[in-house]
């Protein structure tokens, strides 16, 4: 899959200050208008799209240019269907933390599409990537997981710019996914994701908002000024 050919150029933009007001306009289309998909239609999403998604997560920001990540594509029914296995068991396993009504309705909540998705994406951090010095990474070693994390949101926003829907998927246990995955036990599984188009579409808030689970946050409250304790 090569970079050249999947469109990894930046459409033309002034070399500096904002851009233009639909390309604005844009970014934040994608950001907002991003969602956590847990239901996918059976279509394949083309090689092009494909490798336009994964092009702009591997232009993420890394410590040190390290680029630690790597994307697993997973299309076997077989391997599918194992993951979904251990979802299903630790999703179970969770429900214990929750007392009664909650629990049923943690147990009612679809939390992954991994069946339904046509693609699992798993993207993984290797530590070792770089050598033993890593520009940047000395004193902050997690600085390999928070770079993986950044090629994620890359992809999950270009993901939406395709109308391809991406949910992550954490309720698994990272032994278990190296052994079904053959992944070397340095490697770091960051990210489990099912990728595809959305079955109704991606919905105006998160699921877990619109459904009474969680509400967002007020950003006022999160905004603290100079040190942590002041108020203003
Ligand atoms: C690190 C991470 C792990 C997540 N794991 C799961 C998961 O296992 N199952 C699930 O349904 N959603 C998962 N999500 C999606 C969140 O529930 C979702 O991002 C949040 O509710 C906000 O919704 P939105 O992404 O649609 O804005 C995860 C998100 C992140 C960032």
């Amino acid at each position: 899959m090569q970079e050249e050919k999947s469109g990894g150029s930046a459409p033309a933009l002034p070399p500096d200050g904002e851009f233009p007001a639909e390309a604005k306009n844009s970014v934040y289309a994608a950001i907002f208008g991003r969602r956590d998909v847990r239901s996918f239609r059976p279509e394949t999403v083309p090689d092009d799209v494909l490798a336009r998604i994964l092009t702009a997560a591997h232009h993420a920001p890394s410590v040190g240019f390290m680029q630690p990540w790597d994307f697993l594509l997973v299309r076997s029914r077989e391997l599918r269907g194992r993951i979904k296995e251990l979802s299903d068991r630790e999703r179970h396993a969770a429900a214990v933390f929750y007392d009664e009504p909650r629990r049923d309705r943690y147990l009612a909540m679809k939390l992954e599409g991994i069946l339904d998705a046509p693609l699992n994406l798993c993207v993984t951090c290797d530590p070792t990537r770089g050598g033993p010095q890593v520009l940047g990474r000395n004193s902050i070693p997690e600085t390999d997981v928070y770079s993986t994390c950044l090629a994620v949101q890359n992809l999950w926003l270009a993901a939406r710019a395709e109308g391809v829907g991406v949910g992550w998927v954490s309720i698994l246990r990272n032994a278990e996914l190296r052994e079904i995955l053959g992944i070397p036990p340095h490697v770091i599984p960051v990210a489990y994701l099912c990728l595809g188009y959305p079955e109704g579409g991606f919905a105006e808030k998160p699921l877990l908002e619109s459904n009474g689970w969680r509400e967002r946050i007020d950003l006022d409250l999160l905004v603290r000024y100079e040190t942590w304790h002041s108020q203003t």
